[in-house]
């Protein structure tokens, strides 16, 4: 186990080190599908913390750090009309891995969106073959949807999508 995460506010600095993550087309769409261009930079995470400064915020984002590294990323997108959270572009840095900060991390960071609103459905999006981050989102109580098949064009692959949620309020 490494030492003490920390969860605070994702800043630019906080995420210096993010595109060094993700050293090919395919580890990024993992991480953050096809919508982010490769090589990540700081203009595009800027465009993703900007949203995290409207009021309300359409994201939260938040950083992991152990002794002043960054060792974890994740974000929460809020659906504010329908109380609807989706966690996207969760990572935790390669030499981290392994470790098992992924769980603390992602149970902190739900924890702070009971601080912020009632968002009765938390959800999240994986590509099927992502097993590690599948077993870990089913282990921390999220159950699988559906399989939007074929959804996801990275270089000449498709990818199939997996839509998994956990109900929060019955
Ligand atoms: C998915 C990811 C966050 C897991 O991080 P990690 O630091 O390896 O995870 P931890 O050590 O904290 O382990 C937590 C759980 O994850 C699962 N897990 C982690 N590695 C695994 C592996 N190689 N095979 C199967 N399950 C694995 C297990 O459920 C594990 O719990 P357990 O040790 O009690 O069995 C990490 O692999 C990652 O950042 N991947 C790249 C980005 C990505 O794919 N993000 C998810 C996008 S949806």
């Amino acid at each position: 186990m490494a030492s003490t995460l920390d969860v605070v506010p994702a800043t630019p600095q906080r995420l210096a080190s993010l595109p060094t993550w993700f050293p090919t087309p395919e580890a990024l769409a993992q991480w953050g599908g096809s919508g982010v261009r490769f090589p990540l930079d700081a203009v595009q995470i800027d465009a993703m913390l900007a949203e995290t400064q409207t009021e309300p915020p359409l994201r939260l984002a938040f950083a992991g750090v152990v002794e002043h590294d960054t060792a974890a990323h994740a974000q929460l997108v809020l659906d504010w009309t329908d109380g609807i959270a989706r966690l996207a572009r969760f990572a935790i840095a390669p030499r981290y891995r392994g470790q098992g900060l992924a769980r603390p991390f992602l149970t902190e960071i739900f924890d702070r969106l009971d601080d912020i609103g009632a968002f009765p459905r938390l959800e999240l999006n994986v590509y099927t073959f992502n097993t590690p981050a599948i077993a870990l989102y089913e282990s921390l109580g999220f159950e699988r949807e559906g399989v939007r098949r074929s959804s996801v064009r990275v270089g000449d692959a498709r990818w199939d999508t997996a839509i998994y949620a956990i109900i929060r309020e019955r």
